[in-house]
């Protein structure tokens, strides 16, 4: 008789959700049987621009060592990242993107017993590192689509080893300012890590978002989580990386695979991370790209959730999935956000001009048709 392999698994895993990916321009390719190539894809906030030349470049050249290991300390990048993060090469940890980083803490500081707190339409990533631990998971209700740090800070209880904040957050978009940053990390029990993800951090530069990095120095406890997939445009290749004290770098270096990043991946890392040229168009695309969607969403008559990403969620005012599936049909992937509690929203990630111009006929097409 064979063992009933959900009932063993551990319970925190088996009330899991795995998380769902933007649909693969292929495979709406072959469901509705249409070209890749008039597929528009703004689903994964991925970097419409391509990867850097730079980058582009450095992988070439590191092909010929494929037969060899990474570098498993990845010594170049994590001295790279050092010196432009101000920080010293040891406390710097490098993941398969940065959700590895999220789920090394959850290995490293979780267990059944223990808790992270997180807000209520935050990313997707840490209910799963969380419960795949046997942790609970403790979402507190959101304000006006954004973090309630007060609430956060009350639900904080003896057991709460973690608190996950995304500024800007993913999928709404929405941010905090350094003030509220700084109140909340001072208010904030030492024992429990707060790991600050700033996923999209570059696209909100000179505005009124705090930069993590400026808080290290003054809170041990705190792990300010990037990534080389979004800004950098290096999405395929996982890698991310987490600053924070030498201890907590030490202990996460302790559960991480030894070869957790790629050599491809920290070759193009390097180069990217020295393109300024390359994070400036960037950031200047989505900026324009932003204004482009939001101009549109306006003329359509539709609202949206203020964001500093490199997305936005458009608020349908009625259940969004019929609009989405309109979508496909007519070529263009966005993300559904109902698993995040968001029904009437679809995420729409900012592209290439032409490629928001697309998302917007097509939009305006599928709400014509009632
Ligand atoms: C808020 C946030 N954090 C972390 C990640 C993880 O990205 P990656 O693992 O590609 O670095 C994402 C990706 O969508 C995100 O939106």
């Amino acid at each position: 008789m064979s063992g009933d392999f959900l009932a063993l698994a551990q319970p925190g895993v088996q009330q899991l959700s795995p998380y769902v990916p933007g649909k693969p321009v292929d495979e709406l390719a072959r469901e509705l049987d249409i070209d890749p190539a008039r597929i528009v894809k703004l689903a994964s906030n991925e970097n419409p621009l391509g990867a850097s030349p730079k980058a582009l470049a450095a992988i070439s050249a590191e092909l010929a060592q494929l037969t060899r290991y990474p570098d498993g300390n990845g010594f170049a990048l994590k001295s790279l990242l050092a010196e432009q993060c101000r920080v010293e090469p040891d406390q710097v940890t490098l993941g398969n993107g940065s959700n590895d980083i999220l789920e090394l803490v959850a290995r490293a500081y979780l267990a059944p017993g223990l808790n992270a707190v997180f807000s209520e339409h935050a990313f997707a990533v840490y209910p799963i590192v969380t419960q795949a631990v046997g942790a609970e998971a403790r979402v507190i209700p959101a304000i006006d689509w954004g973090h309630d740090l007060s609430a956060m800070l009350e639900a904080i209880d003896s057991n709460t080893r973690v608190v996950f904040i995304a500024n800007p957050n993913n999928p709404t978009g929405t941010w905090f300012s350094a003030e509220a940053l700084d109140e909340f990390l001072q208010d904030v029990p030492e024992r429990v890590l707060v790991v600050l993800d700033e996923a999209y951090i570059e696209y909100a530069e000179g505005s009124d978002l705090p930069d993590g990095l400026d808080f290290l120095a003054a809170y041990p406890n705190l792990l300010v989580s990037r990534t080389f997939s979004k800004a950098y445009g290096l999405a395929a290749l996982r890698v991310g990386y987490g600053l924070s004290s030498a201890v907590v770098a030490d202990v996460l270096n302790r559960v991480r695979q030894p070869f957790n990043v790629n050599s491809l991946a920290l070759a193009a890392a390097c180069a990217a991370l020295q393109d300024s040229e390359y994070l400036e168009q960037s950031r200047r695309l989505n900026e324009a790209g932003m204004a482009q969607l939001e101009a549109g969403l306006r003329e359509l008559g539709l609202g949206w959730i203020p964001s500093r990403g490199n997305f936005l969620c458009v608020d349908l005012n009625r259940v969004a999935a019929p609009v989405f599936q309109g979508l496909l049909h007519e070529g263009v992937i966005v993300r559904p956000v109902a698993n995040y509690g968001m029904p009437n929203h679809l995420r729409v990630t900012v592209g290439l001009a032409a490629e928001n111009a697309r998302f917007l006929e097509a939009l305006a097409k599928v709400l014509a048709r009632g």
